[in-house]
């Protein structure tokens, strides 16, 4: 019985029990005016979900300068209307996409504690994409975001210029970090580096390329925690202390890489596969940055 109503609190009641985080980032050269960055990811979007669609829509009244989504926006065939309705005026702001997994590949039926003992890295078939991924993508950049897509690019937000590098989710090995890499540009005033799931090696790579802020999601924050425990798994080889929220990398305590170190947010998203549609002690979130000076000249 206990069970039972978890389940249902999992699936009905913190699956829709919206949350914006904050956060402050001492990331930016001194005497910068700081800026204010949405980071969302994993909305897993269905046209059925109309909660999770309000509750997007009413972002922009926070008027964020710079919005950064981490992928796995959408988890039908039908929802890229959907996404694009919700975000709204969002997307006439500077923003900077990439995709996820599941921007690609249509949800399945699994059984929802498998993650636990596997990633669901080795789920994803080598067949086509069924998802209309696309899309998804023309209609982001049709509204003037970056896709970062083994990318990198130039982007304007609250008068900063942003260096950008960004690559296709390393989950299923479609991150081409080749394609970008080399030094981040000295002269832009930020150097942010973004992907879907926060792999070690590709953190190494953008670290020592000199990114100042990385960001993330694809963890849904482990999706089921246990209270004072934390995040069972992380779903890629992330450690658990970074399933979510702010953090370093290379994280405190262990060297720099090349003399640098980045800031990493990861996302703990906004939503879950449509077959696995629970969450515990991790709430639907999206997080406000507020990037800030560092501290001394
Ligand atoms: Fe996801």
């Amino acid at each position: 019985m206990a069970g039972a109503g978890a389940l249902a609190y999992a699936s009905v009641v913190e699956r829709n029990w919206f949350t914006l985080r904050q956060a402050e980032v001492p990331v930016l050269a001194p005497g910068t005016t700081p800026i204010r960055v949405l980071h969302i990811s994993d909305v897993h979007l269905t046209p059925r979900r109309t909660r999770l669609m309000s509750w997007l829509a009413g972002l922009d009244r926070l008027e964020p300068d710079l919005v950064v989504n981490t992928g796995d926006s959408i988890a039908h065939p039908e929802a890229v209307r959907a996404l694009v309705d919700s975000l709204g005026p969002l997307l006439d702001r500077p923003g900077i996409f990439v995709y996820g997994s599941n921007d690609l590949y249509r949800p399945t039926p699994k059984n929802p504690a498998r993650y636990l003992w596997e990633t669901s890295a080795r789920r994803y078939p080598r067949n086509e994409p069924d998802l209309p991924w696309q899309k998804l993508g023309d209609a982001m950049v049709d509204r003037g975001w970056l896709d970062a897509n083994n990318h990198r690019g130039r982007v304007k937000a609250g008068g900063l210029d942003i260096a950008v590098a960004g690559v296709h989710d390393p989950h299923i090995k479609r991150d081409r970090y080749d394609r970008v890499a080399g030094p981040a540009d000295p002269a832009a005033d930020l150097r942010l580096g973004i992907m879907h799931a926060p792999e070690p090696r590709v953190l190494d790579r953008f670290a020592a390329d000199g990114y100042d802020i990385l960001f993330a999601g694809h963890t849904h924050g482990g999706q089921l925690r246990v209270p004072g425990y934390g995040a069972l798994v992380t779903n890629c080889e992330i450690d658990r202390d970074r399933v979510s929220g702010l953090h370093q990398h290379p994280p405190a305590g262990q060297p720099a890489l090349d003399g640098h170190r980045a800031w990493l947010h990861v996302s703990a998203g906004l939503g879950t596969s449509p077959w696995a549609p629970a969450r515990f002690a991790c709430r639907p979130e999206a997080t406000m940055l507020t990037l800030v000076p560092r501290a001394g000249a």
